[in-house]
């Protein structure tokens, strides 16, 4: 690779690469970016533009994080080092007894050193770096052997792809936990909930479903996070305390935990743990816990390891937030899909220290299992789940006068008739322009990985309802800044920005269309799946079921709402007016029907080097569309390479295997000659 690129361009892609490394650890890792969003991605493209045109790219370049085409499978990945479990102290007479042990272990009287950090809820990883390059990331598994999920793992912004430091250790395990932020957890829980999708029971279910996802595409969606805390195997550096090893982390860019406390004796660890437990409610992540370690690594070798957890640590539970409080009042709310949700109105309580005054209580089947009414005394819980739940009622202290909630039959937002369909635990709305349910609709179509409309959120959405402005999805690409700048909250350049925003989105894709229209069922995924199999929009208008059913990965329930969707008028006739006022949809991901379409380049293997007339990924995207395989390296199994100006080192290697060669116009005249043109 590279072997013609001038030096100088080398440099200049060293330095971006190394720059825009610097500003990702700034943003994910310090928390602290220095530059905006737009210089950013700015560099980014630079960077993006010269590794294409020299085929010159350096192992650690941020362009290797965005996910590759889905696995069919993860390999198995055997850890040197086993990686173990934590036995648990589920109060401070256990940690006292577990220094008891200890110093009864080493026989010793003196003070031990321990360090205290927070137990981080997610998934464990291992990441293996050679020569100071991330090489392979794999899951738990059974401690001996997990899952090979580098290219997840790199997608993942605050894990580096090299280890920024002079000197570089020769072979090192880098153990951490995977772990999503409450907030992203939530909102991703929303979009699932909207498309109906089933719901992520806590953050650490979903960043392990986020991991375990054979789509790297789609863990590079999810905001993952990583938290260094462990050492596997190693050779060619040496740490003797684990306080030293985390110092080693911080100075190699690792992220490391949020609190950390180097501490000596049972007295100082109880403080420690106390402490870290009255500043978790500023931790933007969940920790259901306090990991203690034996800071000195002489010390814990010694200590070793009974049958699957080491002697030397040990994970003191938090125990879970519980309260009792009484339910006020229960009422129902509207989504965008139309089902109402019930949820209690409590005294307000504090549990964990933050103030609970309602909760959802998922559905009606759910409330009437735990037979919760008002007036109940109840008892609520903030466990592992961030959300508060009712765990269970109070019978006892029933005075008779309380109520039971039943199951509404007119929305509690407009009114109209509710339905529940045989068999499902769902209760809807039927009114598609029930005004919750537009709200919904619109916040849903605007988000992130739908439309994304940046400034449009929830707030602005319910304002613009309310005043008028917006009335249904189409009417987004109607507002105009005159409008905006009479509301109260709005000045000109803030009003411009929205206007813009909304200008942005209207480039879109149309797997981002499908997700946003909030078809039922819909969710990235399957938008994902209509997409590769549905060139264009207008093709899915009336479709039946059946065709739907093709898709191998697609149901009969999704298959129904889909082509129900696409079955109504008023639907159809809402994209055909986005369309006139100006949204473009692209499909980058549509892959044909093999079978029928056109495949002249099929079982041709095409690699591009050098400059072309046209973008090269635009080239690349039409030699598969054809049926060809476009691969990014030289070799025997290689028909053509496509040779543009300025060529790689690709030539010298297709000449010395004996590839034929041909320049881009010449590839033009294959493909008619092939198409039989
Ligand atoms: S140290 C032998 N430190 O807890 C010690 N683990 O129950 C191995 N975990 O599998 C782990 N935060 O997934 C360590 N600060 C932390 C941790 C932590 C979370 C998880 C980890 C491990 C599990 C053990």
């Amino acid at each position: 690779m590279g072997k013609n690129v001038p030096e100088e361009i080398k440099e200049e892609i060293r330095k971006l690469v190394e720059e825009i490394n610097y500003h990702n650890y700034r943003y994910y890792v310090l928390d602290s970016p220095v530059i905006s969003d737009e210089e950013y991605d700015k560099l980014f493209r630079k960077l993006k533009e010269l590794e294409e045109r020299y085929e010159y790219i350096l192992p650690d370049s941020p362009t290797q994080r965005i996910g590759a085409p889905p696995l069919d499978k993860f390999e198995k990945v055997r850890h040197r080092e086993p990686m173990l479990s934590l036995d648990n102290a589920f109060d401070y007479e256990d940690l006292e007894e577990f220094d008891e042990r200890i110093k009864r272990f080493l026989r010793t009287e003196e003070p031990i050193e321990y360090t205290v950090e927070p137990k981080y809820d997610g998934l464990a990883i291992e990441i293996t770096y050679e020569k100071g390059l991330l090489k392979v990331a794999s899951t738990r598994g059974d401690g001996y052997e997990g899952e090979d999920v580098t290219l997840n793992v790199k997608t993942i912004k605050s894990v580096p792809l090299k280890i920024d430091l002079k000197n570089i250790p020769e072979d090192i395990d880098i153990r951490g936990e995977v772990y999503m932020e409450i907030e992203e957890f939530e909102r991703l829980n929303k979009e699932r909930e909207i498309s109906g999708e089933p719901l992520f029971a806590n953050p650490r279910n979903a960043a392990a479903g986020s991991v375990r996802q054979l789509d790297s595409s789609i863990t590079a969606k999810r905001k993952l996070h990583f938290v260094a805390y462990g050492l596997g195997f190693f050779k060619g550096i040496q740490f003797s305390k684990h306080s030293e090893f985390v110092d080693w982390l911080k100075a190699a860019k690792f992220p490391t935990p949020y609190t950390f406390a180097v501490v000596r004796g049972a007295k100082e660890v109880v403080e420690a743990v106390r402490e870290l437990e009255t500043k978790r409610k500023e931790f933007s992540f969940e920790a259901d816990g306090a990991v203690i370690k034996v800071n000195d690594f002489e010390l814990q070798k010694i200590l070793g390891i009974k049958t699957r957890e080491p002697r030397w640590a040990i994970a003191y539970k938090f125990p879970a937030h519980q309260g009792t409080t009484k339910i006020v009042d229960i009422r129902a709310s509207v989504g965008r899909t139309g089902v109402l949700t019930p949820y209690a109105i409590f005294e307000p309580v504090k549990i964990g220290g933050v103030t609970v005054s309602r909760s959802t209580l998922h559905n009606f089947d759910e409330m009437e299992r735990k037979d919760i009414r008002i007036g109940d005394y109840v008892i609520v819980e903030r466990a592992g789940d961030v959300i508060p739940h009712v765990v269970s009622v109070i019978k006892e202290k029933r005075t008779g006068n309380e109520k039971k909630f039943s199951v509404p039959k007119v929305c509690p937002e407009c009114g109209s008739n509710v339905i529940r369909e045989e068999g499902e635990v769902a209760v809807r709305c039927v009114n598609i322009n029930c005004p919750a349910q537009v709200i919904e609709r619109i916040i849903h179509f605007a988000s992130r990985n739908a439309l994304n409309i940046e400034g449009l959120g929830e707030k602005n959405v319910e304002l613009f309802y309310e005043k008028g402005l917006l009335k249904t999805l189409t009417d987004l690409f109607k507002l105009k800044k005159e409008d905006i700048l009479k509301l109260p909250r709005f000045k000109d350049k803030s009003a411009s920005n929205i206007i813009e925003a909304i200008e942005r989105s209207k480039k879109t894709t149309l797997s981002r269309l499908l997700f946003g229209l909030g078809i039922l069922h819909v969710g990235e995924y399957v938008a994902k799946l209509l997409a590769k199999h549905f060139e264009k929009v207008e093709d899915l208008y009336g479709v039946d079921r059946e065709k739907i059913l093709q898709i191998k990965q697609i149901g009969e329930k999704i298959a129904d709402s889909v082509s129900d969707f696409f079955g109504r008028k008023e639907n159809i006739l809402a994209i055909e007016e986005m369309k006139r006022m100006g949204l473009i949809i692209e499909n980058p991901d549509f892959e044909g029907d093999k079978k029928e379409k056109k495949t002249p380049l099929k079982g041709l293997t095409f690699v591009i080097t050098g400059r072309l007339p046209e973008e090269r990924s635009k080239v690349e995207e039409l030699i598969e569309t054809l049926g060809g395989h476009a691969s990014s390296s030289v070799s025997k199994k290689t028909d053509y390479l496509v040779v543009g100006e300025e060529p790689g080192s690709k030539l010298e290697k297709a000449r010395s295997l004996g590839v034929k060669t041909i320049s881009y116009e010449e590839l033009k005249r294959l493909i008619d000659e092939l198409s039989g043109k």
